[in-house]
């Protein structure tokens, strides 16, 4: 018989190297390397004869559904984020930090949907029995018809759930702590995380169940990450946060049945966690507006508009080069503000140290905050505090110029909603604002809204 090939694989992004390295070249993570055989055990089994397939009309005839059937938890920040609710026959992956609150969250969810006559079944592989009920207690998810199972091995999950009705909601927490009698791999690795995820995949397509799987973002990489089983789940979900911070937002990154970039909020109490049905009240709330160097930025998250405060410290250095710190926002964005700021508006910060912070540990990814940071900045420096009632967005180019940005109107509106009267923006965002709101009408109704529009 010819010697298994023995394959290194990175235990962060999958990737497979020909041999050792202390460094991955596809991610660049280091010592996530390690010895794996991903074609050992896997398969085997009776030769299965063919089955004949057949092509169908890619329009559903008459009678056919063309919604996917979905469960829903009517938590409304968790539907928003799945599109709707679990998709029946789907795999959706929640990734976090350990910590983070992703057991916490889907107990909950799994009590909501229980509460509406769905059958849920968790299967904790990372905590007994004992420690789930104790969890589901503080959650007052106790009263509910969810049933434990406390497995880690593939096979006896699925005889587990095969035994009994047909589960509607499936949730592993986590796919860390799989492994199967198929894969001879330590648990763990990547080839053993792939195996178990696939026949829960496999068991959720045959039976219509909505299957969630938890995976632990790991940053050592003893341990396989949820990165390397993304591409095979219907729907990825990162649930984030900074740990100082009460909120944590729950994040689309991928989804075959809806939107992605959609957040949820929530807020972290002793008894779970809280919806939070508007998330700007929450991040504008412990504003100072007569401190230099604030401005508030209208942004967007998916489908959602969010306002959040943009601080900034511009202070003389005493070292010989210039700080320049941020947290929640793009570091390389921020030099090229302050380049811009630089070569078009005379604004000189070759001798400050700069400090960039997005309140309350919110990130922001969208160039629109350009604009907002610029302001912020130019305030810090002057130290003025920029009018307490205005909202900024607007993508900076390197020319000087700033561009218009998407969804000017519902910005607005949000900004509006909260009590904002005034708006720094665009000129073309602008026109558009005036066309969708039929005229300015919502706008135009407050007669104090001033629009200032940056050119
Ligand atoms: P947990 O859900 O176990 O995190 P993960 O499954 O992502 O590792 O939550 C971590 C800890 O935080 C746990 O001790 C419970 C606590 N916690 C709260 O007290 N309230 C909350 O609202 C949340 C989300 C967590
Ligand atoms: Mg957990």
């Amino acid at each position: 018989m010819a010697k298994p090939k023995t394959q290194f694989i990175c235990q962060n992004c999958g990737a497979v190297h020909p041999r050792w390295a202390g460094r991955c070249d596809a991610c660049g993570a280091w010592n996530t390397i390690i010895e794996d055989n991903p074609a050992a055990g896997i398969g085997g089994g009776p030769a299965r004869a063919p089955k004949k397939g057949r092509p169908v009309a890619l329009v559903a005839l008459d009678g056919e559904s063309e919604e996917a059937p979905r469960v829903e938890s009517r938590i409304a920040e968790l539907d928003r984020v799945t599109g709707g609710g679990f998709v029946r026959g789907s795999a959706v992956l929640v990734g976090g930090d350990p910590g983070i609150g992703k057991s916490t969250l889907l107990m909950q969810a799994a009590a909501a949907l229980s509460r509406q006559g769905h059958r849920v079944i968790y299967v904790s592989g990372e905590e007994a029995i004992a420690q789930v009920r104790l969890r589901a207690k503080r959650l007052g998810a106790s009263d509910t018809a969810v049933l434990l199972a406390a497995e880690t091995n593939v096979e006896d999950i699925l005889a587990t759930l095969a035994e009994g009705q047909r589960p509607d909601l499936v949730i592993i927490d986590s796919i860390q702590t799989l492994w199967s009698d198929m894969a001879e791999a330590a648990p763990g690795t990547v080839t053993q995380v792939r195996t178990g995820v696939q026949a829960m995949i496999r068991f959720a397509k045959q039976t219509g169940a909505a299957m969630v799987l938890v995976g632990h973002v790991t940053k050592e990489g003893q341990i396989a990450g949820p990165r390397v089983v993304e591409h095979m789940v219907d729907a990825v979900l990162y649930f984030e946060g900074e740990r100082g911070h009460h909120y944590r937002i729950l994040r689309t990154v991928k989804n075959r049945f809806g939107a992605t970039d959609e957040i949820g909020v929530f807020e972290m109490s002793d008894i779970g966690l809280r919806e939070v049905a508007n998330p700007s009240e929450l991040f504008l709330g412990e504003r100072n507006d007569k401190a230099p160097g604030a401005a508030v930025f209208a942004g967007m998250e998916g489908t959602r508009p969010v306002l959040v405060e943009v601080q900034a410290l511009v202070a003389p250095t005493s070292l010989g080069t210039p700080r320049r710190a941020v947290v929640g926002w793009d570091s390389s964005r921020l030099s090229m503000i302050l380049a811009v700021l630089e070569a078009h508006c005379g604004v000189r910060l070759g001798n400050h140290d700069v400090y960039l912070n997005i309140a309350g540990g919110y990130r922001i990814s969208e160039p629109a905050a350009d604009l907002a940071v610029a302001a912020a900045l130019i305030s810090s420096l002057a130290g003025l505090a920029l009018p307490a009632d205005c909202v900024y967005f607007g993508e900076v180019s390197l020319s000087g110029a700033i561009r218009p940005v998407s969804h000017a109107a519902q910005r607005l509106k949000e900004a509006l909603k909260l009590g904002f009267s005034g708006a720094c923006l665009p000129a073309g965002s602008a026109e558009v604002a005036t066309q969708k709101t039929g005229g300015l009408n919502e706008l135009s109704a407050l007669p104090d809204l001033v629009v200032r529009i940056a050119g």
